[in-house]
């Protein structure tokens, strides 16, 4: 696999064809848009109606109902490409191909489920996928894995940022969730409980750089994780300079006197 990546657009019998190959002489620096949703998704035929669009992700195609009356996260969006592009190469690297090889995935925020559905067809010996999102996105959620044929692979559930759930996960997706100022500490606080029993959940998170009010978010996200910018990326350098960014969290591992005392002090 090459490190160059496709973005074209086609109408197919009023779908509209997106590709995000690896093989192409698509000059890099168009291949990551750096305004808050991608241009190829912004030129799909209706883009506040409910419409299909046709994802070409290397090897995988990817058949996707878009539809904004749920949600924001009814669209595509380009932190979601970084993700599943690393997802993708990373398993090809891995000589084992090990990387994803029955593990369990829960995708947070999930919208449409395009990063999780993408990878859950790319990779078919991942042990299980679920998307997870607000209850406004279920059906949508619902309907994209029936159009892939990934019922066995992949489940929707409901998961409001900051409230209880019994998930107990190897790897977690969070694209493109940093954008509510009021959902930071609620979606800090989803990520510590997935990773209070088991410190090593691989939690990997694609962002992109809105607003300074994001900044409150790192300063809370750092209080209880490691935050590493994946340096292996081949990709990197391009979506960098657009203001789109990968990292692995890890979650930091408390002197034991402080395990003892209230979580709030903490915060
Ligand atoms: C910008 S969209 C990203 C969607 C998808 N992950 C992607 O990369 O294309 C953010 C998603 O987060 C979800 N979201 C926002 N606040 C949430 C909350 N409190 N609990 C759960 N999901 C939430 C939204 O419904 C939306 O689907």
């Amino acid at each position: 696999m090459t490190s160059t990546t496709v973005q074209a657009d086609k109408l197919l019998n009023g779908s509209s064809l997106t590709l995000h190959g690896y093989d192409s002489d698509t000059p890099l620096a168009d291949r990551y848009d750096s305004s808050d949703s991608s241009s190829d998704r912004d030129r799909s035929p209706s883009p506040n109606g409910r419409h299909v669009t046709k994802e070409i992700l290397g090897d995988v195609e990817i058949a996707l109902w878009q539809d904004l009356s749920g949600g924001c996260g009814g669209k595509t969006w380009e932190a979601a490409y970084v993700m599943i592009n690393y997802m993708l190469w990373k398993q090809q690297e891995d000589l084992s191909h090990s990387f994803l090889d029955n593990k369990t995935i829960l995708d947070i925020g999930s919208g449409t489920g395009l990063v999780g559905l993408a990878v859950a067809k790319a990779c078919p010996s991942l042990a299980h996928m679920e998307l997870t999102d607000q209850i406004p996105m279920m059906p949508l959620l619902q309907d994209n894995i029936k159009l892939n044929y990934l019922e066995s692979k992949v489940g929707a559930s409901v998961l409001n940022w900051g409230e209880p759930h019994d998930h107990k996960v190897d790897i977690v997706f969070a694209s493109d969730c940093v954008y509510l100022e009021v959902a930071f500490q609620p979606l800090i606080d989803t990520l510590v409980t997935l990773t209070t029993n088991n410190k090593d959940v691989q939690i990997y998170m694609s962002y992109r750089k809105r607003r300074k009010a994001d900044k409150r978010f790192f300063i809370l996200l750092k209080k209880q994780f490691r935050v590493i910018d994946i340096l292996d990326d081949p990709e990197r350098p391009v979506y960098s300079r657009k203001g789109l960014h990968l990292y692995r969290l890890e979650r930091k591992t408390l002197p034991a006197i402080m395990k003892i005392s209230s979580p709030s002090l903490l915060r």
